[in-house]
């Protein structure tokens, strides 16, 4: 997105501004003194990579991330091999955390070959205390960590870490603050991340992201109208809103705002061909939103809904606030009022007190609902959730032969329902070249569902007509009905 501030042209300050982004935009220039010296030193601009853990969230803020390195002058790194490597990590799950710890060990050696190397971790994980003592402790060759609540501050901290030249620690617990308009990195130029909404208030009972995430926070509507016109202009077609619950958005903004309603706001964006987003929340999914999505050409035809378990008695314990009857009667209701509508959901296995009949219950759902696709978890026990706390947490064994059933359950509906589309012409927005076979493409149907199909690189990031030749399960193999077509507003972006 926009570019450096033009230092060259207003002089640059004394000292840095105190207001954002001013502020950052004043270290993004005093970082690339640093890349300049580098440059002038060896010969070469330094490499920046990030490697990102978790969820979509995550991946958004290495965008940002990414795109501050960028303004300070380092060229993209492809690897761990770069002279500044960023790990944006994840919590969720345990072993999320010792990936971590173990892909550390290497950088150690890697930064042996190279002293000037920098590491850097944030996210998730960072904002746990246990964690942050043991880097201290244990990783002493990690020069900078931070937070979810202050990315913004990355080029400051780099800043600080030169000029100090010791290890620095930048984690906030909470923040009520929205930094706008820093720059930004897309990894697709055709489609983007918006963060709609931080943090989140539901507390689940399983679940580590309200601690480490924050307060729930929503972005002003025009703000993300803003981002997304801007975005649209410089080639996005599909936008994916995000936020942990995103049917909560606009409930503290005042005047409030709700979700449906900057839903529509953002399909009068002209020239937006697709809007996807993640992740509502069963309990609070509105007949206004149904409406809204059942009459728009826009917004995509896949609705991921967690349901985390079938089991009313365990959905309570979770505190997910519905019963395995209300989440059967949503899907219904999404169904009828979208027909061509796909159903994605995440599922935990194992959660503390879960007995067979409790797990009989959720497959009787996942054979119910139908989903085109699930995400299954094995629950993991997080420090300081309200689960970690409770009795019968489930032996591993029983954990593991209910997690293998659920998952043959799962592939087995999912390669049904997957292909219902076979033998229709469907539009498809084209991503990428194929990665196994030469000459061809790779691209999204607006279910979400993948489909290959041969054709040259100049279509990528339009929306093309395809013929969905064969169904593989997770997947088709299609041939292209003609060659590109713009899609206009009144055509029904299926
Ligand atoms: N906000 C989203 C997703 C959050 S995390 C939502 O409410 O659905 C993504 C998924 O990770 C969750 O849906 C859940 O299925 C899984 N998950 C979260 N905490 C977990 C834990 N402690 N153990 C196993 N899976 C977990
Ligand atoms: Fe976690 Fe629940 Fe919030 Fe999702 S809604 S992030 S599962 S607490
Ligand atoms: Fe993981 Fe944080 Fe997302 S814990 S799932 S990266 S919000």
């Amino acid at each position: 997105m926009n570019a450096r501030k033009d230092f060259d042209r207003t002089g640059m300050p004394s000292e840095a501004p105190q207001d954002e982004p001013a502020r950052q935009q004043y270290f993004i220039e005093k970082c690339r003194q640093y890349t300049k010296r580098f440059f002038e030193k060896k010969g070469r601009v330094p490499t920046a990579f990030i490697q990102t853990f978790g969820c979509q969230m995550n991946a958004h803020d290495s965008e940002r991330l990414m795109g501050v390195l960028l303004a300070a002058g380092f060229a993209r790194g492809d690897g761990e091999d770069s002279d500044f490597v960023l790990y944006n990590t994840c919590t969720v799950r345990e072993n999320a955390n010792q990936r971590v710890y173990g892909r550390l060990g290497h950088l150690n050696s890697l930064k042996k070959k190279n002293p000037d190397m920098l590491i850097a971790l944030c996210g998730c994980m960072m904002q746990e205390p246990h964690v942050v003592e043991r880097l201290r402790k244990s990783y002493r060759h990690v020069d900078i960590i931070f937070g979810t609540h202050n990315i913004y501050k990355l080029a400051e901290l780099l800043y600080r870490r030169m000029e100090e030249r010791s290890m620095v620690i930048d984690v906030w617990e909470n923040t009520g603050e929205i930094v706008e308009a820093l720059p930004g990195d897309r990894k697709f130029p055709f489609k983007s991340g918006v963060n709609i909404m931080f943090g989140c208030n539901n507390f689940c009972s399983y679940c580590i992201v309200p601690y480490v995430r924050g307060r729930e926070r929503s972005r002003a509507p025009d703000d993300i109208v803003r981002e997304i016109r801007e975005l649209v202009k410089d080639g996005v077609v599909e936008v994916m809103l995000l936020g942990q619950n995103v049917n909560s958005y606009g409930k503290t903004l005042t005047p409030p705002v709700s979700f449906a309603e900057l839903l529509k706001r953002v399909e009068g964006i002209e020239g937006l061909k697709r809007i996807r987003f993640m992740t509502p929340h069963p309990k609070d999914l509105s007949d206004e939103l149904i409406e809204v999505m059942s009459r728009s050409d826009t917004i995509c035809r896949h609705m991921h809904l967690p349901l985390q378990s079938g089991s009313s008695r365990i959905l309570k314990k979770m505190n997910r606030n519905y019963t395995k009857e209300q989440y059967l009667a949503l899907t219904e209701k999404l169904r009828r009022a979208i027909p061509d509508i796909s159903l994605t959901t995440d599922i935990i296995v194992g959660f503390p007190g879960e007995t067979e009949e409790d797990f009989e219950e959720t497959l009787d759902v996942v054979r119910k609902a139908r989903f085109d696709s699930a995400f299954t978890f094995i629950y993991s026990r997080r420090t300081g959730t309200a689960a970690a706390a409770m009795d019968g947490q489930v032996p591993d064994d029983v954990v593991k032969r209910r997690f293998d059933r659920l998952l043959k359950e799962v592939q087995e509906i999912s390669a049904g329902v997957c292909g219902r589309d076979v033998h229709t012409v469907r539009k498809v927005l084209a991503e990428e070249r194929d990665s196994h076979l030469d000459g061809w493409l790779t691209g999204r149907l607006s279910n979400n569902t993948i489909v290959h199909f041969a054709g040259g690189q100049e279509l990528i990031g339009t929306i093309v007509d395809v013929y969905l030749e064969e169904s593989r399960g997770f997947y088709y193999m299609g041939s292209l009905r003609e060659n590109k077509m713009e899609v206009t507003d009144h055509e029904k972006a299926l």
